[in-house]
């Protein structure tokens, strides 16, 4: 695939993985992206998972048509972007590796080696000159590791952006971006908002007229729109009006509360209302919900004294991912003494600037005319 004239994508989709990182259910599979330069001298950026080593070198042997790179540029050293460094300098031994100080630490740790004499370490406004293209690397620490660098090709305006802008889901699914970006987004830098928005803040000066990201689809068009979001996200900004609700039902009464309480909001006007069932719903989707909306209601049986074990790794989840500035409201159940709502709002505390909103409703078993009044209130109270 060419991007532009000189650059070409080598990436891979991988339809095979189980788990992303080890956790992340992706159903469309997941891509990873590499690129090559070719000008006088050619560089490659970045190589892709353990799995995909030869298809990716046939890939790069194919758009470099004969000759031999001249730089690998490894601008993240989690190991779906580096796993094949070791093959590429043993294939292209006069080539050179060009990475971050801190990379370099993590490729002896990871593949035993870190290139002491073919090595060129760069930092924050270090250029690279390949004849007409000169790359400026830039330091995007924590988006998704320390080491990360950016690399921006002044010459066709191209933004390579490592992890920041990519996706779940391989080049080949027909999907819409913003859902799986957005899953990614929470799930695997969610917690480094600050360090997003400042590397965000770095870039902004530069006339980006493509972006290429280590995973999913090369940005080319309406660029505003993808900056927008990852702005929206990065700062913990509400990206969507509207209520989401978590919760984890044994026996089915919690649930009818929640059903109860979603019709409510709907007829109160409240414009979007998205439910997820903690035990049965992937757990990322529910932690992306829970950062797009606004206000987020968690309802949760009483169990062993405390809350169901499904809202607990909810809850652990956000406060990791640095959840903040949201309403939040609290909906428990309980036969003989609950306690899900005292349980949950203090593992919740934990989080910056959290409104708390009342009431917090208690059902008693199954819902009551009394309960029912109170699920009512609530969803006036939030739609309002
Ligand atoms: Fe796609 Fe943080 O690795």
């Amino acid at each position: 695939m060419r991007i532009t004239d000189d650059i070409t994508y080598i990436g891979v989709d991988d339809h095979e993985i189980d788990l992303f990182e080890g956790q992340y259910e992706v159903p469309n599979g997941m891509a990873y992206n590499s690129y090559v330069i070719s000008d006088e001298k050619c560089a490659v950026l970045d190589s892709v998972d353990a799995r995909f080593g030869s298809e990716w070198l046939g890939n790069l042997a194919g758009a470099l048509d004969g000759r031999a790179p001249d730089y690998l540029i490894v601008q993240h050293m989690e190991p779906d972007h580096s796993a094949n460094i070791t093959r590429f300098m043993d294939a292209y031994p006069a080539a050179k590796v060009v990475a971050s100080a801190k990379a370099f630490d993590m490729m002896a740790n990871f593949y035993g080696e870190s290139y002491e004499d073919r090595r060129i370490v760069v930092k924050e406004g270090d250029e690279l000159s390949l004849g007409r293209h000169t790359l400026r690397f830039i330091a995007a620490p924590m988006v998704h590791w320390p080491e990360v660098l950016f690399t921006y090709d002044e010459l066709d305006g191209v933004l390579f952006s490592a992890d920041a802008f990519g996706k779940f889901g391989a080049l080949d699914a027909d999907e819409d971006w913003a859902c799986e970006a957005r899953r990614y987004y929470f799930g695997i830098v969610g917690k480094f908002g600050k360090q997003v928005t400042a590397a965000l803040n770095k870039v902004a000066a530069l006339d980006v007229r493509v972006i290429c990201p280590l995973h999913g689809p090369v940005l080319a068009e309406n660029l505003g729109y993808y900056v927008d979001l990852y702005k929206t996200w990065s700062s913990y900004g509400v990206e969507t009006e509207g209520v989401a609700i978590a919760y984890c039902s044994v026996y089915g009464h919690t649930k009818e509360a929640v059903e109860l309480l979603e019709s409510e909001l709907l007829a109160a006007g409240c414009p979007k209302v998205a439910v997820s069932d903690l035990a049965r719903d992937d757990m990322a989707e529910a932690v992306e919900d829970a950062f797009r909306y606004g206000t987020l209601v968690l309802v949760s049986t009483t169990y062993n004294g405390d809350m169901f074990p499904f809202m607990k790794e909810f809850i652990d989840h956000l406060a990791d991912h640095a959840y903040q500035n949201r309403k939040v409201a609290f909906m428990e159940n309980g036969t003989w003494a609950p306690n899900a709502a005292k349980a949950m709002r203090a593992k919740v505390e934990a989080c910056k600037g959290i409104e708390f909103v009342e009431p917090v409703v208690t059902i008693k078993s199954a819902l009551s005319d009394e309960s029912r009044a109170a699920v009512k209130q609530l969803a006036a109270v939030l739609a309002g």
